[in-house]
């Protein structure tokens, strides 16, 4: 398994396992089978409602000898009811207690949207709140806090623009080392890719399969599909590869944590193994001219009559 290593040496697994949609009653099975596969790295939050049974194929997995908890790379993420700075610590507190650990190696504030902090899911738009209500540099305090006691080992956003990383290089202390936002050849992120890495954060890809499974309302009747792509399919032919594959080596080929979600144990298993392909310049470059901006999670979940946010001034803000 590659891993990237972050600034106090810790390293984290090029490729981690996405939960987000593993519905309970079936992602304990696979975090159990992820782990026996090789597995390191398991991608959470606390709003895919998940993490408590996923935190129960942990503590079997660490209490059988099958893994050593410090061999274990766990994300979490913090919930956008939870913004204010003093309402950070007790979110990460209750995700550790879900997830049975006494400390989780990444923390990510999930999205820059702020929501009530009654609100789990927004109805209104009077449910979701401004950010100059609760601003980023606040939270962020708040996640610094998290990480002064303990906590976690390393803090970072997800869905994070440029301009919003910026605004947090304006709190002192230590700053963000991870963004985790949706990545894949149809959005390959690359003006946001080059600024992380000048500023030396990691880019973690979500959906990078295409996340087909995501509930109805949150997809569009024309969804171009990343899998059956003739290009991706014969590219992928060329290398014995299946498409879900090749997608999964092109995001650790060119430098970015992948986080493919599956609970099929033959799909995990392919997906695993994804990690070691190495593919030739030539087959990056065709992969990188499927480029269209094409977000399948384009954030209009956040758009409503009376919401502050738009998907232009959450992604271009
Ligand atoms: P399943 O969980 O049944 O394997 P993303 O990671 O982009 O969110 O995509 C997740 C979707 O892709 C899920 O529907 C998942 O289904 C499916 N998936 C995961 N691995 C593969 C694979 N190797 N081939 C085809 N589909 C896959």
């Amino acid at each position: 398994m590659k891993y990237y290593q972050l600034n106090n040496g810790d390293r984290i697994p090029a490729l981690g396992l996405g939960t987000w949609k593993s519905p309970t009653g079936e992602v304990y099975l696979a975090v159990q089978e992820a782990l026996k596969i090789g597995y390191r790295h398991i991608d959470c939050a606390p709003i895919y409602r998940n993490e408590a049974e996923i935190g129960q194929a942990f503590t079997e997995a660490i209490t059988s000898g099958a893994v050593k908890r410090e061999d274990l790379w766990i994300t979490s993420k913090l919930w956008s009811n939870a913004h204010q700075q003093e309402r950070v610590i007790p979110a990460i507190k209750e995700t550790l207690t879900d997830l049975r650990l006494d400390y989780l190696d990444l923390f990510l504030i999930h999205w820059p949207i702020v929501l009530r902090p009654e609100v789990l899911l927004p109805e209104t738009g009077e449910d979701l709140r401004p950010l100059e209500e609760v601003p980023l540099e606040e939270t962020w305090q708040g996640m610094q806090m998290a990480l002064q006691e303990g906590l976690c080992r390393h803090i970072g956003v997800s869905n994070f623009n440029q301009k919003k990383l910026a605004s947090l290089n304006q709190v002192s202390g230590p700053k963000p080392e991870v963004n985790q936002v949706e990545s894949h050849p149809y959005l390959q992120q690359n003006d946001l890719l080059t600024y992380c890495r000048s500023e030396g954060i990691l880019l973690t890809a979500y959906s990078p399969l295409g996340s087909k499974d995501r509930p109805e309302m949150l997809k569009k009747p024309d969804e171009p599909s990343l899998l059956d792509h003739p290009l991706v399919q014969k590219i992928a032919a060329q290398y014995h590869l299946t498409p879900a594959q090749l997608l999964i080596a092109w995001g650790i080929n060119r430098g970015t944590v992948v986080i493919p979600k599956s609970v099929n144990s033959a799909r995990l298993k392919e997906n695993f193994a994804a990690a070691e392909i190495v593919l030739d310049t030539e087959a990056m470059e065709e992969i990188a001219a499927l480029e269209r901006g094409y977000r399948f999670v384009d954030g209009s979940f956040w758009e409503r009559p009376g919401s502050p946010y738009t998907m232009a001034n959450l992604w271009n803000d």
